[in-house]
């Protein structure tokens, strides 16, 4: 049968102390629910149900276009009210899986292996030991090993809290089955709420098949309840990134020291030190080795190339062979092609840099485009913003600039012009002509440095 997948996400949170809804608070920068969304999304299902109630505009808002039925559930009245409230939209006979916006780590083996398990269930849960099991609904089981009963903590006897094995709350309800477990829950509990894990009570009560999975990794099934349990789920998404790329032959200085906030893609022999950030899509090629203290961010880096520390790039292609940093801030637009040199605190935005030209010290390159072989002199600016607009700078194939130059934008530097220090450069340039602009050299003879007036 095919798969409808729910997500309850309708929770406050209320441990987070926080005015924003939990599942939207973010985890490796994107929120906690996008993570149990692309893994959904992993399994191919075909649908996907989102129960909201707290805060339901803001969790819409963030997760909106991406084909996700919300429901709402006004109000918390428990599990199974939330997954009842899901039976208008659920494809008609289609199997069931109850996944957490806050159980953010589940991996998608996990739940294949949970799906490949239920054949021949109604009823399948997935169960894990905890290290203290106080809190959680417990796994119940007859003498043959089958389960009859999930029972939560707040209805449980003395015997049964000292059972260990518990319910993740993750479960498989087969299609056939669903309308009438879901429908026939009730709320005679400790905390008069509707319990989804009474299913397993009624589907034993009909003599159906209930199983459950042994997750052996329970950090997988870790929930987020507060701003100490996000941040150790984030340890663990840390640990798990860091992990898959030392497998890929990526050299990690210190796995502990890494953030990976969206995907890094790497080829052989890349080495990372620590401290390093990576955001949204980064691919580093063959033998590029980051720096200590960088945050990169929706950039290609080309094969052999260097990044020194402390270097921040952003949205950038990197051509092969270059070397950027340290100190340097490489901002949206900015192309450089194979050979560049970016050197320490140089700044640059919506600028493509050609082959082999060297930018190495105090520069600020903005809306410009520069031909190959160019050599930027140190503390050189480029005006390209006359408090209006932005203009462009062309600087052309085998330029050379003096240092502490201004060249203001819109102008062109001709090919192989030469441009003195200190100048401020407003008109084009001919090309392999030495230009220059800087009032003479004066020295006054008879002139004093000025004495502190005395007080009195
Ligand atoms: C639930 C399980 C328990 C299991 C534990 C695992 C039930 C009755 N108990 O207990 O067996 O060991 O999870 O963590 O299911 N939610 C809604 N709407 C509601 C209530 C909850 O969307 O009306 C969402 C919450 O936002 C949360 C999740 O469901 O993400 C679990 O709810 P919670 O109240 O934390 O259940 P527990 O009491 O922890
Ligand atoms: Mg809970």
């Amino acid at each position: 049968m095919p798969l409808s997948i729910i997500i309850l996400a309708a929770g406050q949170g209320k441990r987070m102390q926080s005015n924003r809804a939990k599942v939207i608070h973010q985890l490796a920068g994107m929120p906690m629910l996008q993570h149990v969304v692309d893994t959904s999304k992993a399994l191919d299902p075909d649908q996907i149900i989102v129960v909201v109630g707290y805060g339901s505009d803001q969790v819409r808002e963030v997760m909106e276009d991406q084909e996700l039925c919300f429901v709402e559930q006004s109000e918390q009245k428990g599990t199974g009210h939330a997954v009842q409230q899901c039976l208008a939209e659920l494809h008609e006979g289609n199997d069931v899986l109850v996944l957490y916006g806050d159980v953010p780590l589940i991996s998608i083996a996990t739940i294949r292996n949970l799906l490949e398990e239920a054949k021949g269930s109604a009823l399948n849960i997935l169960s894990f030991l905890p290290e203290n099991a106080q809190g959680y609904g417990r796994i119940l089981r007859q003498d043959d090993g089958s389960v009859c009963a999930i029972v939560e903590e707040k209805d449980a006897t003395s015997a049964e809290k000292k059972i260990r094995e518990s319910n993740s709350g993750i479960l498989f309800i087969e299609g056939s089955e669903l309308t009438r477990l879901i429908g026939g829950i009730e709320n005679n509990n400790a905390q008069t709420e509707y319990y989804l894990t009474d299913v397993v009570k009624l589907a034993v009560q009909e003599g159906l098949k209930v199983s459950a999975t042994l997750c052996a990794d329970a950090a997988e099934l870790s929930g987020v309840n507060n701003q100490q349990q996000l941040a150790d789920v984030e340890s663990r998404y840390r640990q798990i990134q860091a992990s898959r790329l030392m497998m890929q032959g990526v050299k990690l200085y210190d796995p502990m020291r890494i953030d990976i906030r969206g995907e890094l893609q790497t080829g052989s022999d890349v080495e990372i030190d620590v401290n390093c950030v990576f955001e949204g899509t980064v691919t580093l090629g063959d033998r590029v080795h980051i720096g200590a203290n960088c945050v990169i961010r929706d950039t290609a880096i080309d094969s052999d190339s260097l990044v020194l520390p402390m270097t921040s790039i952003d949205q950038a292609i990197i051509g092969r062979q270059v070397s950027i940093g340290p100190f340097a801030r490489i901002r949206p637009g900015t192309e450089c092609a194979d050979g560049v040199k970016i050197g320490n605190f140089v700044e640059t935005k919506k600028a493509s840099i050609g082959a082999g030209s060297k930018v190495s010290h105090l520069s600020y390159i903005g809306d410009t485009q520069m031909g190959s072989e160019v050599n930027i002199g140190a503390g050189t600016i480029i005006c390209n913003y006359d408090g209006v607009n932005k203009h462009q700078t062309i600087i052309e194939n085998g330029v050379f600039i003096g240092s502490g130059t201004q060249l203001v934008a819109p102008v062109t530097i001709a090919e192989g012009s030469t441009i003195g220090a200190g100048s401020t450069i407003t008109r084009d340039t001919p090309e392999h002509k030495l230009s220059l602009s800087r009032s003479k050299q004066v020295t006054i003879n008879d002139w004093k440095r000025p004495v502190r007036k005395s007080r009195d």
